[in-house]
């Protein structure tokens, strides 16, 4: 039996600079798929589109677009933006999205004491308002597609740990808002999400007693690397009978 070449996807990856989007967008470029890129940091983003260029995509840099999730015209910039960025394709169709990874946000400390309105505003506001207001403005290039979003979600929302009530409570809204718009899109469109432990951040875990007690609390015992949550966001991309799910790893 021969095997059939895959078709090329393009995906737009959100929070496309931060350790886990780089590993993710870098995966995604390396098996022909076309990465558009979106977060804060022009300058990060910049390099980053110039070290995604393949022989895939004519050696291009990937396009992207600056925008800044707390801002109230966000997703319509990030629509905008990709539009006007992606090449017009053969078929006329302009900047149109296959598949979406939402590996977007902050990591907040919040101490309980010290917590305000703000901190949880700005948090869900980042976390989840804006990523669930982009995947619904681009619904209609999924389902084109017949595609799917794949989102970064947190296992503390099932274990809690302290001084982050606003980023757990936003990643757990996220959660809920994603599996509702599961229901919303199916058929066309799958909705999955991978909850994760922690990832290993050689700069981050510098205190090995601290290290040691955060990674017992997963039954491995022992943090994550970048290429184990990128082995899983692209499954569940190619996971054409999943919806709804969530596929923990570390927890
Ligand atoms: N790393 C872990 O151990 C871990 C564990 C569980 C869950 N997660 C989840 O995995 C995802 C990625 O984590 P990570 O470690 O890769 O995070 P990271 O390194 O901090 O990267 C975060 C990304 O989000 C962007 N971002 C932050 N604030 C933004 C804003 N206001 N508007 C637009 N973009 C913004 C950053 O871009 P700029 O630099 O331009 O701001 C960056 O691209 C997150 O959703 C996180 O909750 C991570």
């Amino acid at each position: 039996m021969t095997a059939t070449a895959r078709k090329s996807r393009r995906v737009l990856v959100v929070g496309a600079t931060g350790r886990l989007g780089v590993a993710i967008a870098e995966s995604l470029a390396d098996r022909g798929d076309e990465v558009v890129l979106t977060a804060r940091d022009p300058n990060k983003l910049e390099q980053m589109s110039a070290s995604l260029a393949r022989e895939s995509t004519g050696s291009r840099p990937a396009p992207f677009v600056c925008a800044d999730l707390t801002h109230r015209d966000a997703v319509e910039r990030i629509v905008e933006g990709l539009r006007a960025a992606i090449p017009i394709s053969a078929d006329g169709t302009r900047g149109s999205i296959d598949d979406i990874v939402l590996a977007c946000g902050p990591f907040p400390r919040t101490p309980f004491d010290e917590l305000r309105r703000e901190d949880l505003e700005r948090t869900i506001t980042v976390h989840c308002v804006a990523p669930l207001l982009l995947v619904h403005a681009l619904a209609g290039d999924l389902a084109k597609a017949r595609g799917a979003v794949v989102a970064l979600g947190d296992a503390g929302t099932t274990r809690p740990f302290e001084h982050h009530v606003a980023y757990l409570t936003a990643k757990g809204a996220i959660k809920t808002g994603l599996r509702a718009l599961a229901v919303e899109l199916a058929p066309d469109v799958r909705v999955n999400i991978v909850e994760l432990g922690i990832v290993a951040d050689p700069e981050a875990d510098a205190d090995p007693l601290r290290q040691h007690r955060l990674a017992t609390r997963s039954q491995l015992g022992r943090f994550g690397t970048p290429a184990e949550v990128v082995h899983v966001v692209t499954a569940l991309l190619d996971a054409t009978w999943a919806t709804g799910e969530t596929w923990g790893i570390g927890r």
